[in-house]
């Protein structure tokens, strides 16, 4: 099993602000949704709170708590990150999908990061991704794409792999 980050951040890696995402990037939500498209998805409890239309379509949706009575329709709850991945062992490729406490525990035994550089600062922002020392990790992929009249800042989609 791969098991992959999917995030988008900063220029200070912030990912998020009031349990809200920083901005609408219509061009990175598209680019999410093909990657992560007919696979599974584990995410916090706080960011599945913060999908706007409840458990993704298509995906397998995955949400980590602690809460032993939390029961979500259209998402399977696990009390632990590694009974999840435990679950998980048979699939080709697992995205997490958030938030920063997820990116957090998953970051030392993640096998590739899909990570969409929004080249802008958010200075109210509240929610951060861990530092990521670029040693041990290969830049496999980037492209980049000025804003438009869709996309309100500058962007670049780009993988890292081991
Ligand atoms: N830019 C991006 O790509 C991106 C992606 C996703 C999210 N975000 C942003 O990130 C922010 C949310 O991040 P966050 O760190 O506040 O919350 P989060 O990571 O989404 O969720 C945290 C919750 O997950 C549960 N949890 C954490 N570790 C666990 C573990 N080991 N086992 C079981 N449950 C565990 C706990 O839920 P209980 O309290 O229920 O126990 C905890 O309160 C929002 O602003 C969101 O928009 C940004």
């Amino acid at each position: 099993m791969i098991t992959s980050i999917i995030v988008a951040l900063g220029e200070n890696n912030e990912i998020g602000k009031d349990g809200k995402l920083l901005c609408r990037l219509p061009a990175d939500l598209k680019h999410f949704k093909e990657i992560t498209w007919g696979h599974t998805v584990i995410m916090g409890r706080k960011t599945f709170e913060s999908l706007p239309e409840g458990p993704l379509p298509n995906r397998k949706n995955i949400v980590l708590s602690r809460n032993r009575d939390l029961k979500i329709e259209g998402a399977k709850v696990y009390r632990t990150l590694n009974s999840a991945l435990v679950y998980l062992l048979n699939e080709n490729e697992v995205f997490i999908i958030g938030g920063a406490q997820i990116y957090e525990q998953i970051l030392p035994i993640v096998d590739k990061i899909y990570l969409t550089k929004i080249h802008a600062v958010f200075p109210d922002a509240d929610a951060f991704f861990p530092p990521v020392s670029m040693s041990g990790w290969k830049e496999i992929k980037r492209e980049t794409f000025p804003a438009d009249e869709k996309n309100p800042y500058p962007y670049s989609f780009i993988e890292l792999a081991h």
